[in-house]
């Protein structure tokens, strides 16, 4: 399906302060050089800000991640949890078409918006508050026929309930998510049938239905005020400057190798110290494997890949107790004309 920008744009766009400091936050998870990384959540709290994505928000993306425009137009355009048109203004819903919701009457919810919101799905309605679409298994299937409406799941829903769902929410309120036929979450409906003990004692909601109560953001606009700003991974690096890291936690490589190769993972070596036969290099002049694969220092060197795979052992050498230092084979070493020590004929480029 070709996905185009709306040809109705906004002027601009600008995140809420609150979202601003959450998406500069996410940048800071990335190593240098890698903020392109940042791009979906990036994108997607802009969506949840505005209910779609406009052409000024992508270029703001873009523009925050020092990226080209068209490489965050090919994100945008490319996944189709990215809505590129304008969305019902109170919500937009999507039901899922897939197999299991389609058995289980999803055709027939699917019948409710047309009547309710607009005939074609992406239509906004005549109120312009609600919008709708078919959408591919969003992974409740035991709660079939579902749809997720903002950000919540709506499961187990009848076409009635269906209806009830959008008048409430016309009304304003925000009726509760989660199954709507008065089960827990995707136990057999009669009742429990096995880890029954404890279950009267429960909390009246599944977990995903009290956070989503506690938080009351399910068709909200999100503005980045919903819950306050953790950044576990800054903590985390503060900590390590300080030498109190939890021993627990992963810690950021801050350019630093994780072991003795020296090799970060930024600057991961080629596997192979073959090199392509030309004018300046013909075949049969001696070919030094090692160059370019010195142990750096304190660490160790780079074996050339001189087998037919592409083997650890050949990127890392081979772990040896006996060696020195314990962990190292030296490298086999290629013999003029291109033959290795380990008897195996090298790598030769082809000729397409
Ligand atoms: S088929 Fe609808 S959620 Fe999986």
């Amino acid at each position: 399906m070709l996905r185009r920008l709306h040809p109705d744009q906004p002027e601009s766009f600008a995140f809420t302060p609150a979202n601003q400091a959450w998406a500069e936050a996410q940048i800071t998870k990335y190593p240098e050089g890698r903020q392109a990384s940042a791009i979906i959540p990036l994108l997607w709290r802009a969506q949840e800000q505005e209910g779609w994505l406009s052409r000024p928000a992508i270029e703001e993306v873009a523009r925050m991640l020092d990226l080209a425009y068209i490489r965050a137009l090919e994100v945008a355009t490319f996944y189709f949890m990215f809505q590129l048109q304008p969305v019902g203004s109170v919500a937009h819903i999507q039901v899922c078409g897939t197999l299991s919701c389609m058995l289980c009457g999803s055709e027939d919810l699917m019948k409710v918006c047309q009547e309710k919101i607009a005939k074609k799905p992406h239509e906004i309605s005549a109120d312009g508050k609600f919008s709708w679409e078919e959408v591919e298994c969003l992974g409740a299937c035991a709660n079939a026929p579902m749809a997720q409406i903002g950000k919540d799941y709506y499961e187990d829903l009848t076409t009635e309930r269906l209806s009830e769902i959008i008048d409430e929410m016309a009304a304003g309120r925000v009726p509760t998510p989660g199954p709507q036929n008065g089960r827990y979450a995707a136990e057999p409906i009669d009742n429990l049938t096995s880890l029954a003990d404890g279950a009267q004692d429960r909390d009246p909601h599944n977990a995903a239905v009290a956070l989503a109560v506690k938080i009351g953001d399910t068709i909200k606009r999100i503005d980045g005020t919903e819950v306050p700003l953790t950044t576990p991974w800054q903590r985390q690096d503060d900590h390590v400057a300080e030498g109190k890291a939890d021993p627990d936690e992963p810690t950021p490589a801050k350019g630093r190798s994780a072991d003795a190769s020296g090799v970060t993972e930024q600057e991961a070596p080629a596997s192979s110290a073959a090199k392509p036969v030309s004018a300046d290099f013909p075949a049969d002049e001696p070919q030094d494997a090692t160059v370019g694969n010195e142990a750096p220092e304190g660490g160790r060197p780079i074996a050339p890949d001189t087998d037919a795979d592409d083997s650890t052992e050949d990127r890392v050498g081979t772990a040896d107790p006996a060696a020195p230092g314990g962990v190292y084979n030296a490298p086999k070493t290629q013999k003029p004309g291109g033959t290795a020590e380990s008897g195996k004929t090298p790598k030769k480029p082809t000729d397409t």
